[in-house]
C-alpha cells in the first residue's frame, strides 16, 4: 500500500459517513471505515513489511488519516443529532393556543329547570317535595281517589295499561299514572298531618300530541292537610306562588267552578294569558285565560283513604301542568318542541 491508496481510502471514508443522512446510517458507515476491519485500520498490516523509515512515516499517514475520518465522524453526529431534535420537538409541538368553544357543556332542559324552579319556591313557602311512582295501580290512580269503576270521570283519563298481572293477579290493575293525585294518598300513609307537600312528576295518557297536549306531559301535586284548612287558604296559596313563579302582579287569576271525584268543592284554576294579556288570542283560543289545572278541597273519603279523619283535619290540593307553566311563563306556543330536542330552542334556556 502507498500514500496514495491511504489517501484513496481516506477520501472514501469520508465520503461515506458525509452520505449518511440518520444517526442508523451513521453508526453503520462508523463500523463501515473506523471499525475492525475497515480497509483503514486493516492498512496497518501493511506496515510489518516496511523499513522502520517508511513504517514510521506511512504510520504517522495511518494516524493522521484516521484523526480526518474521526473529525468527519464528529462534525456529521453534530448535525445528525441537530435535525433529528429539530424533527421530534415539531412533531410532539402543543397547541397551546387550542380552546373549545365555551358553549358546549351541556345544560338542563326546560322542564327540569322548571321543576327545581317550582320546587324552590314551594320550600321557601315551607313545603316538602317528595317524588314518586309513574307505575301505579288502579286503586292509587282512581279508586282510593273516589273513582269507583266504571265511574263516568274515569273517561277523561285515556290510560296506558302495563301488561302485567296486578292486584289478585288482575291484568287490568298496573298503569301509567294518568295525573299526580296518586302521590295525595302515598303522603298521607307515609307520615300524619299537618301536610305541606309538593309532589312533581311525569304522567302519562293516551292522547294525540297537538299544541296544548302530550302524551307524556309533567305536573305539581300540592297537598295541604291541617286543622282548619279552608277554600280561602286555598286561593291564597295560589295567587301567592303565581306571583312568585310568573314575578309579576298584572297576572289575575281566577277559580273556576268544576268537577273532580277527589275534591270537593273543586275548582280548575286559569290565569290571565300572558301571551296577549287577556285580550284573547291563539294561544288562549281567544278566551283571555290560560287554565294551568284544578284544585280544591280534599273529599273526606280520600282523607279516610290515605288514613286521615276528616272530622279531625281538612286540607285542599291541586295539580297543574308543568309544561304549561313553563310555555306560559317563556312564551313557548306549542308543548311539542320540548320533545323535539331542536338545540336552537334548547339553548335559549
Ligand atoms: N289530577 C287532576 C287531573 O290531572 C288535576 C287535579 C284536580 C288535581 C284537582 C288535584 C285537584 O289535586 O285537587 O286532571
Amino acid at each position: 500500500m502507498n500514500l496514495d491508496e491511504l489517501g484513496g481510502l481516506r477520501a472514501a471514508a469520508n465520503a461515506a459517513l458525509t452520505a449518511a443522512t440518520t444517526s442508523d446510517e451513521l453508526k453503520s458507515a462508523e463500523v463501515a471505515v473506523l471499525g475492525k476491519k475497515a480497509p483503514l485500520t486493516l492498512a496497518n498490516q501493511a506496515l510489518g513489511s516496511m523499513t522502520p523509515e517508511d513504517r514510521k512515516s506511512f504510520g504517522a499517514a495511518i494516524n493522521a488519516a484516521r484523526t480526518d475520518v474521526s473529525e468527519t465522524l464528529a462534525v456529521r453526529r453534530t448535525s445528525i443529532a441537530d435535525v433529528e431534535r429539530r424533527a421530534r420537538l415539531e412533531a410532539e409541538r402543543l397547541d397551546l393556543t387550542e380552546r373549545f368553544d365555551p358553549d358546549l357543556p351541556g345544560r338542563l332542559h326546560l322542564i327540569s329547570r322548571t321543576i327545581r324552579d317550582l320546587e324552590d319556591i314551594f320550600v321557601g313557602m315551607g313545603f316538602t317535595v317528595h317524588s314518586g311512582n309513574e307505575v301505579e295501580t288502579d286503586w292509587y290512580n282512581f279508586e282510593a281517589l273516589n273513582f269507583p269503576p266504571a265511574h263516568p270521570a274515569r273517561s277523561m283519563h285515556d290510560t296506558f295499561f302495563l301488561d302485567l298481572p296486578g292486584t289478585d293477579g288482575r291484568m287490568d290493575d298496573v298503569l301509567l299514572r294518568t295525573h299526580t293525585s296518586p302521590m295525595q294518598i302515598r303522603v298521607m300513609q307515609g307520615q300524619k298531618p299537618p301536610i305541606y307537600a309538593v309532589m312533581p312528576g311525569r304522567c302519562y295518557r293516551v292522547d294525540t300530541p297537538d299544541a296544548r297536549h302530550l302524551p307524556t306531559f309533567h305536573q305539581i301535586e300540592a297537598l295541604v292537610i291541617d286543622r282548619g284548612i279552608s277554600l280561602g287558604h286555598l286561593a291564597g296559596t295560589i295567587e301567592q306562588f303565581i306571583a312568585a313563579y310568573f314575578g309579576r302582579d298584572n297576572l289575575k287569576v281566577r277559580l273556576r267552578p268544576s268537577f273532580f271525584p277527589f275534591t270537593e268543592p273543586s275548582a280548575e284554576f286559569d290565569i290571565t294569558c300572558p301571551f296577549c294579556g287577556g285580550a284573547g288570542c291563539r294561544v288562549c283560543s281567544q278566551s283571555g285565560w290560560i287554565e294551568l289545572g284544578g284544585c280544591g278541597m280534599v273529599h273526606p273519603n280520600v282523607l279516610r283513604n290515605g288514613g286521615i279523619d276528616p272530622e279531625e283535619y281538612t286540607g285542599f290540593a291541586w295539580g297543574f301542568g308543568i309544561d304549561r307553566l313553563a310555555m306560559n311563563r317563556h312564551n313557548v306556543e306549542d308543548l311539542r318542541v320540548f320533545l323535539d330536542n331542536d338545540l336552537r330552542l334548547l339553548q335559549q334556556f
